[in-house]
C-alpha cells in the first residue's frame, strides 16, 4: 500500500492543482467528491486529508459540507479557502461575509512556530480569493497567519492535527506555497515520500503482468503521448502479448507516421507486435468532396473504428483492450472530483462495443499529464515524442478548411514543419540567452490551411495560390486561450521560408483570435 493523501473536492477551480502539488512533493494523492462517504475515506486510511476551495458560502443551508466526524478520526486535515472556512464553521468558529474582499497577491505574516510554516520567511506573498472570511477561529485553534484585512489567514489545532489556511498554497503566486504543502505532508502527516515515477513504473509492470497472465492485449496507438507511454509500459510488462495497431490516416504531421514506426516498429526499442495500417488513400477517398467540418470529423472517427475493427478481426478475440486514459480524464468524467462533471471522456469513442475483449486495461489512469511524461522518459521513449504538443484525433483534417485533398495535406505538413522548427529554435535560443522561458512561449502552435486562394506575384509571374494560417496560443486548460505574441522577426522568418519552400502557397497570415470567440483549431 503506498501512502496516500486525499483531496476532498468542494468544487474549487484548483482541485487538480492541489493533488498535483502534493504528488510533486513525493506523496501520492487522489481527489474525491465531498459526497464521498466518510466510511470509504476511513477504509482508504490516508496519511492526510485536504479540503479544497469552492464557490459557496459555508454558512448557507444548501452549501456543500461534510460530517464533523472527519475532524475527529485523528487523521490530519488541512482546509484551504472554502475548506478552511468550512472546518472553522463546523467546529464553532465564526465565518461571515468579509468587510473587505481579498483578491490577488497579498502580503501575509506567518508564525514560524507552526509546523506548516516552519522554514519560510515571517512575511511573504500569498494568493487570496475570497468573499467570506474567518472572523473568529474555532475554540482550541491558534491563529498562525494574518494579513492587513484578514485576521485569520491561517489557524491550527496542533494537537488534533487540524489546519485551516485561507489562501491558496497550490497556486504558484503564493511564494512559499510548495514549501507549505510539503511541510503539511512531511511535518504534520509524517509521510515518507514514496511517490516516484521509477517506483510507479516498476510497480505497474508487476501489476500488469499479474493481471494479464498469459492473455492477449490490444492497444490503439495514435502516436500521442498517452497511448505511446501506455504502449511502452505494456511492452515492458508483457512484450509480444501486446499488439499495437497504429492507423496512419494520412492526416498526421510531417514524418509522424514513420517516426512512430521507428520507435515502436520492428526496428525500434520496444518488444511488441506493431501493426501499421496505411489507410491514407482510404481516408482521402472517403473525404473526397466533403467540406463541412462536423461531417469531416464524423467520417474520420467512423473510419478509424472500421479500420481498427478490421485489424482486430484479423487478430481474433483478445483478453484486454488497453486505453491511454489518464487521471484528469477520470476526474473530469465525474468519477473523482466534484467540480467538473462537465464532460464525459471516452478515449476511443465507440470501440468497446465493437471489439471482442473481456476487460479494459488502463495503466495510466492514476497519472497526471506531467507524470505520464516522466514515466515515458523512465521507459526510454524519446523526448521528441514524450513532449509532443496536443494533437487532435482528426489530425490535419481539422486544420484544412474545406475539402481535404492529398495536395493540401502535403502543403500544410510542410508549412507546419517549418513553423514548428523555427519556433522551437527561437525558444531554445531565448532560454539559452536569458536563462528563462520566453513569456510568449505558446502552449500549442501549428500551421493550418485556409480555403482562400488569392493573387500574388513571384519571379515576375502571376500566382493564384493558397494562404497558410499560423496559429499559436497561450492557455492553461485549453478551454480559453490567448493568441501568443510571437516576435515579428520570427514570424517574418517563418513567412519567408514557407513562401520559398512550400509550393502552392503565396500568402502567410497570423491568427490573432483568442478563445472565445475563436477555437484553438480552425475547424
Ligand atoms: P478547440 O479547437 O476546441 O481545441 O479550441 C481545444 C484543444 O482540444 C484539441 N482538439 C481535439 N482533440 N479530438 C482531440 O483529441 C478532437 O476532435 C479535437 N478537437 C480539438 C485541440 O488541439 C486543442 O488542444
Amino acid at each position: 500500500m503506498r501512502e496516500t493523501v486525499i483531496v476532498i473536492d468542494f468544487g474549487g477551480q484548483y482541485n487538480q492543482l492541489v493533488a498535483r502539488r502534493v504528488r510533486e512533493a513525493g506523496v501520492y494523492c487522489e481527489i474525491y467528491s465531498y459526497k464521498t462517504d466518510i466510511e470509504k475515506i476511513k477504509e482508504m486510511n490516508p496519511k492526510g486529508i485536504i479540503l479544497t476551495g469552492g464557490p459557496n458560502s459555508c454558512y448557507e443551508d444548501d452549501s456543500p459540507t461534510y460530517t464533523k466526524e472527519l475532524f475527529e478520526i485523528g487523521i490530519p486535515v488541512l482546509g484551504l479557502c472554502y475548506g478552511a472556512q468550512l472546518m472553522q464553521h463546523i467546529l464553532g468558529g465564526v465565518v461571515e461575509k468579509a468587510p473587505v474582499r481579498e483578491y490577488g497577491k497579498t502580503e501575509t505574516f506567518f508564525d514560524n512556530n507552526s509546523k506548516v510554516f516552519t522554514d519560510i520567511p515571517e512575511k511573504s506573498i500569498t494568493w487570496m480569493s475570497h468573499f467570506d472570511y474567518i472572523k473568529e477561529a474555532a475554540p482550541g485553534f491558534k491563529v498562525s497567519a494574518h494579513t492587513k484585512d484578514c485576521p485569520v489567514a491561517a489557524a491550527e489545532d496542533e494537537e488534533k492535527k487540524l489546519y485551516a489556511i485561507q489562501f491558496h498554497p497550490e497556486v504558484l503566486h503564493t511564494e512559499y506555497g510548495k514549501e507549505i504543502l510539503s511541510n503539511y505532508v512531511y511535518n504534520v502527516c509524517e509521510c515518507k515520500g514514496d511517490w516516484k515515477m521509477e517506483t510507479f513504473v516498476q510497480d505497474s509492470i508487476k501489476a500488469i503482468k499479474e493481471k494479464v497472465g498469459d492473455g492477449k492485449v490490444l492497444l490503439a496507438l495514435s502516436g500521442g503521448v498517452d497511448s505511446s507511454v501506455a504502449a511502452g509500459l505494456l511492452s515492458k510488462a508483457i512484450g509480444k502479448q501486446l499488439t499495437c495497431v497504429f492507423v496512419d490516416h494520412g492526416l498526421l504531421r510531417k514524418n509522424e507516421g514513420d517516426d512512430v514506426e521507428a520507435i515502436f516498429g520492428p526496428e525500434g526499442d520496444f518488444d511488441l507486435n506493431f501493426i501499421r495500417v496505411n489507410a491514407q488513400q482510404r481516408y482521402y477517398d472517403k473525404l473526397k468532396g466533403v467540406s463541412e467540418p462536423e461531417n469531416k470529423r464524423k467520417i474520420i472517427g467512423e473510419e478509424f473504428i472500421r479500420v481498427f475493427e478490421e485489424e482486430a478481426g484479423k487478430i481474433g478475440a483478445v483478453d484486454f483492450l488497453a486505453q491511454g486514459t489518464i487521471y484528469p480524464d477520470v476526474v473530469e468524467s465525474g468519477l473523482g472530483g466534484e467540480s467538473a462533471v462537465i464532460k464525459s471522456h471516452h478515449n476511443v469513442g465507440g470501440l468497446p462495443d465493437t471489439v471482442d475483449f473481456k476487460d479494459i486495461l488502463e495503466p495510466l489512469r492514476d497519472l497526471f499529464k506531467d507524470e505520464v511524461r516522466k514515466a515515458g522518459l523512465e521507459l526510454g521513449i524519446p523526448e521528441r515524442l514524450v513532449f509532443r504538443q496536443p494533437f487532435p484525433g482528426p489530425g490535419l483534417g481539422v486544420r484544412i478548411v474545406g475539402e481535404i485533398t492529398e495536395d493540401k495535406v502535403k502543403i500544410v505538413q510542410d508549412a507546419d514543419a517549418i513553423y514548428r522548427e523555427e519556433v522551437d529554435t527561437a525558444l531554445k535560443e531565448y532560454l539559452k540567452e536569458n536563462g528563462k522561458e520566453a513569456d510568449w512561449k505558446p502552449d500549442q502552435y501549428f500551421a493550418a490551411l485556409t480555403n482562400m486562394q488569392s493573387v500574388g506575384v513571384m519571379g515576375d509571374e502571376r500566382t493564384y495560390d493558397f494562404a497558410v494560417c499560423l496559429r499559436a496560443v497561450k492557455t492553461i486548460d485549453f478551454m480559453t486561450a490567448e493568441s501568443s505574441e510571437i516576435p515579428y522577426d520570427i514570424l517574418n522568418r517563418v513567412m519567408t521560408r514557407i513562401i520559398n519552400e512550400v509550393k502552392g502557397v503565396n500568402r502567410v497570415m497570423y491568427d490573432l483570435t483568442s478563445k472565445p470567440p475563436g477555437t484553438i483549431e480552425i475547424e
